[in-house]
């Protein structure tokens, strides 16, 4: 055994600077380029927020239109995207479709191997703006195809969250609900250097271009301890039941010293700051749905659950039940966060390829001593 400082997990390492987000665990408080994420929600659109995380502004108006005309051109999907979906089994994980999908849309990209074409900032804005316009589009026939449906094709009339919504549905819920999905994806965009984000970081540090780093940020993702975390928290709000169930269940899952998904946060140890914007949001749709029955097993698990163990919901918490309420399949939830958080993904890369440093950490060995291979001189 080595003597050396192990930071396992990198916990409390700080590995670089970044200027695109600001979390800070005392005050918990999140600031993307400055601005707190709860007045984001609550005034901004998601293209407006994407566009701030990459260009380091909120857009002026005439930004804003121009922006919101180029992202609405590319929705469409190619067919040969929608012929590579066909090809894929109807129940694999969503997850494994999207991130097939989007290593696809690299192969299409001409500019990507000429000289300089990798790491361009130029050219990684138009890229980050057509995988932010194309998710969308893929995750609905991912949807729908699970439901035995035809995809439909996106509306250039609509918002992002309202054409995500139309593309998926077919129809379109209340203007709350819109703004419900809306908010979600806003509080989803971005949280400095979380798993995926550092995963896409350290794709690019090596030089490699925005869709491999992308496709590598969706495999982080897809983790349970990361952004699979929503999903699980509905199986979990599905095996509990009724709120008369969760003390037993609690006491029984804490007994096997099981994880209770949707709690807990390796930076945020007194609540994360963009729950109480979300749970808002979440009942929002619980008075619209009339469901009392989920409203007070949610209130009574993180009743009972922070009472024991004194750990506070995650972001996953609220949105998980809210995207359920929307009418996602509950394997759609994370990539919903895979649609939100590309915004920051990619906005991290362009940051990384800016003022790049190769990211390669040490290791401290624990295998065997130096021996010699049998039948070696
Ligand atoms: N349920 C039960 N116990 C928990 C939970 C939880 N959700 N979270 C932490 N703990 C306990 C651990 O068992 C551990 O206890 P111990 O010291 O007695 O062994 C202690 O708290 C510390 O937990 P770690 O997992 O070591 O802390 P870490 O900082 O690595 O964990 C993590 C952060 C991975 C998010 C963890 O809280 C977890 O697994 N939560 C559930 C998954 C989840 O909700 N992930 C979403 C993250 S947020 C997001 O992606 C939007």
């Amino acid at each position: 055994m080595s003597d050396t400082a192990i930071m396992k997990g990198l916990a409390g390492v700080v590995a670089d600077e970044t200027a695109i987000s600001k979390v800070n665990p005392e005050s918990n408080s999140l600031l993307y380029r400055g601005y707190p994420v709860q007045e984001l929600a609550a005034t901004q659109s998601f293209e407006a927020v994407a566009y701030l995380l990459w260009y380091g502004e909120l857009p002026t108006p005439s930004q804003r239109a121009e922006f919101e005309q180029l992202e609405r051109s590319l929705r469409p999907l190619d067919a040969r995207t929608t012929a590579l979906l066909d090809t894929m089994p109807v129940d694999a994980h969503p997850m494994d479709l999207v991130r097939t999908a989007v290593s696809q849309l690299g192969t299409f990209d001409g500019t990507l191997h000429r000289p300089g074409g990798w790491t361009n900032r130029e050219l990684d804005l138009d890229r980050a703006a057509y995988l932010f316009a194309q998710l969308p589009t893929i995750v609905a026939a991912v949807q729908r195809r699970r439901r035995g449906q035809d995809p439909i094709p996106p509306r250039e009339d609509l918002d992002y969250s309202s054409n995500f919504l139309w593309m998926t549905f077919g129809e379109l819920p209340s203007e709350a609900a819109v703004d419900v999905f809306r908010v979600s994806l806003v509080l989803y965009a971005e949280h400095s250097f979380n798993a995926s984000t550092f995963t896409a970081r350290v794709i690019a540090s090596t030089t490699s271009d925005l869709y491999s780093a992308v496709v590598g940020a969706i495999g982080a993702l897809k983790g349970p301890l990361h952004g699979g975390a929503n999903e699980a928290v509905m199986h979990i709000f599905e095996e509990v039941g009724t709120a008369d169930n969760v003390v037993p269940w609690l006491e029984r899952a804490l007994t096997e010293k099981r994880k209770i998904m949707g709690f807990g946060h390796r930076v945020y140890k007194h609540g994360d700051s963009r729950v109480p914007t979300m749970h808002a949001a979440l009942n929002v749709l619980l008075e619209e749905s009339g469901r009392t029955d989920l409203a007070s097993l949610y209130e009574t698990l993180e009743e009972e659950f922070v009472a024991r163990k004194g750990i506070y919901p995650n972001l996953d918490y609220p949105s998980g039940p809210a995207y359920h309420l929307l009418g996602f399949d509950t394997e759609i939830f994370t990539p919903l966060f895979v649609a939100a958080r590309v915004t920051g993904w990619t906005a991290h890369i362009m940051e990384q390829a800016a003022a790049n440093a190769l990211i390669r950490p040490l290791s401290a060995y624990n295998g065997v001593d130096e021996r010699q291979v049998p039948g070696a001189r």
